[in-house]
């Protein structure tokens, strides 16, 4: 009998997606300076998959077809690694962001359990509380932007919840943490200076509340660990405190420490943001903002579930998630992307791709009232082994937080033109802060009262 040969599959050859022409310097400045209406423009020129010029990653390949991003989202982390550089560079090389392959698996593995739905549910009183204590301030009858409350919510709620930090330590990092997730988002999206200018330099700022956070964070885990109820102490900090890794390792104080300070920038602005967007089109939506008191009133939460879709769909906050190439050539869809590329998912792009979302520009949470939001086109919070892993904490927040103003305050209703988008560098918020005005009502508690 002949023995049958099967060739080897001839490797990829490279084959780039449409590069728009023109200066590399100006793709980098035109990114640098305004992303979101560079990839519209881009999107609208060459389609849903092409490449261009980051100041910071070099050339990246941008995809927006459902069709590609499920293969990017599918990949092995082998081929579609960790983009360089990260978000790591800020919080430190103990941060998740920092990891790849391995490591990122393992570390993906000790933080699940912390931020799965059963201990999630722990936290949906720390967020009441919260919510009520920011409410109390706000006026009755005149605008004003709800933006920096929820800000004061989610970064209350993270300290809280995910630091369980109380007393001097929680104020100490109350006051520490805004400034410093402010200029550290800008500072994310440009390339750091080779050179130290010192300590009133922005990145000299950021080292030095680097150092103040350290020192407080050593006080949270040394009061942590003494606390006679340790072991049942349901905070994300605890937890890790007490998890281990396969091989019986646990994690050291550094990565806890770049680990809580990834948690909580990554999961403080992008929360904020994503409900003061809420209100901004609640209030210009009176249909849906009736059927969602009603609907508190009657302790449902359906509708209220799908307009946090809508709202992370219509009003992304993160609009590009990337990763880098790492075999010879990765072959997506039709092309073939070489090494040390990166292929980055729009998500902005997808979101308001007609073929995906019938009618983007209408806001409207009833899309998915009776089916599931499309699985590579809903996508706010990225995908794969990289998905965001506070996904389930944002969702039970910002329901939690919306519920809780429903209930107790009347939102009115404008016919003003939506806000515009403004960019604080990693995150899109609303441009003047989603502003509405409001009225409490009868079953606000008394308690409470207004500040
Ligand atoms: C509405 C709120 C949020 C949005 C829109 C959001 C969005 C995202 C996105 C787009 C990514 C990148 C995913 C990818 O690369 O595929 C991500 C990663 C991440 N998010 Fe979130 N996020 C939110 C809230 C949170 C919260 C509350 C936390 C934690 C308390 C959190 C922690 C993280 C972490 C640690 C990562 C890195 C995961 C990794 O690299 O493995 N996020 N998030």
């Amino acid at each position: 009998m002949s023995e049958v040969v099967t060739a080897a599959p001839a490797p990829a050859a490279v084959r780039m997606p449409p590069v728009p022409v023109g200066p590399k310097v100006l793709q980098a400045i035109g990114f640098a300076v305004s992303r979101r209406w560079m990839m519209q423009r881009l999107t609208r020129r060459y389609g849903d998959v092409f490449a261009f010029y980051s100041p910071i990653h070099g050339r990246i390949v941008v995809v927006s077809d459902p069709q590609l991003v499920k293969q990017v989202f599918t990949a092995s982390p082998e081929d579609l690694g960790n983009i360089q550089p990260n978000l790591s560079r800020l919080f430190g090389s103990g941060s998740v962001f920092a990891l790849d392959g391995d490591d990122h698996r393992r570390r993906r593995r000790l933080l699940a359990p912390p931020f799965h739905g059963k201990s999630i549910k722990n936290y949906e009183t720390i967020i009441e509380e919260e919510t009520l204590r920011e409410t109390a301030g706000w006026p009755e009858g005149r605008q004003f932007a709800t933006l920096p409350s929820m800000m004061h919510i989610t970064l209350n709620a993270i300290l809280r919840a995910v630091f369980g930090a109380e007393g001097a330590e929680l104020d100490e990092l109350r006051r520490l943490i805004p400034p410093w997730v402010m200029l550290g988002s800008r500072l994310a999206v440009l390339p750091k200076p080779k050179r130290n200018y010192g300590r009133y330099s922005p990145w000299g700022r950021l080292d030095y509340w680097r150092r103040r956070y350290d020192a407080t964070i050593d006080k949270l885990i040394d009061a942590e660990r003494s606390d006679p109820n340790f072991a049942d102490r349901t905070d994300v900090l605890a937890l890790m405190l007490r998890s281990t890794y396969e091989d019986g390792s646990v994690m050291s104080r550094k990565d806890i420490g770049d680990e809580l300070l990834t948690l909580l920038a990554a999961g403080h602005e992008t929360t904020a943001a994503t409900l003061a967007w809420a209100f901004e089109r609640l209030s210009r939506h009176p249909e849906v903002l009736a059927a969602l008191v009603e609907e508190a009133n009657n302790g449902g939460h359906e509708l209220r579930q799908a307009t946090i879709l809508e709202v992370q769909r219509a009003r992304t906050v993160i609009d590009f998630v990337a990763r880098r190439v790492y075999p010879e050539v990765f072959q997506l869809g039709e092309w073939g992307i070489p090494h040390g590329d990166s292929i980055a998912v729009s998500i902005a792009q997808i979101h308001e791709n007609a073929d995906v979302f019938p009618e983007p520009d209408r806001f409207d949470p009833r899309r998915y009232l009776e089916r599931k939001p499309p699985a590579f086109g809903w996508i706010p919070f990225g995908g794969g082994a990289r998905r965001c892993v506070g996904a389930v904490f944002a969702n039970m927040e910002m329901d939690v937080v919306l519920r809780t103003v429903l209930r107790h305050f009347t939102i009115e209703t404008t016919t003003a033109p939506g806000e515009r988008r403004h960019c604080r560098g990693v995150t899109y918020t609303p441009k003047d802060g989603g502003r509405i005005v409001v009225r409490r009502r009868e079953s606000y508690p008394k308690s409470i009262g207004p500040r």
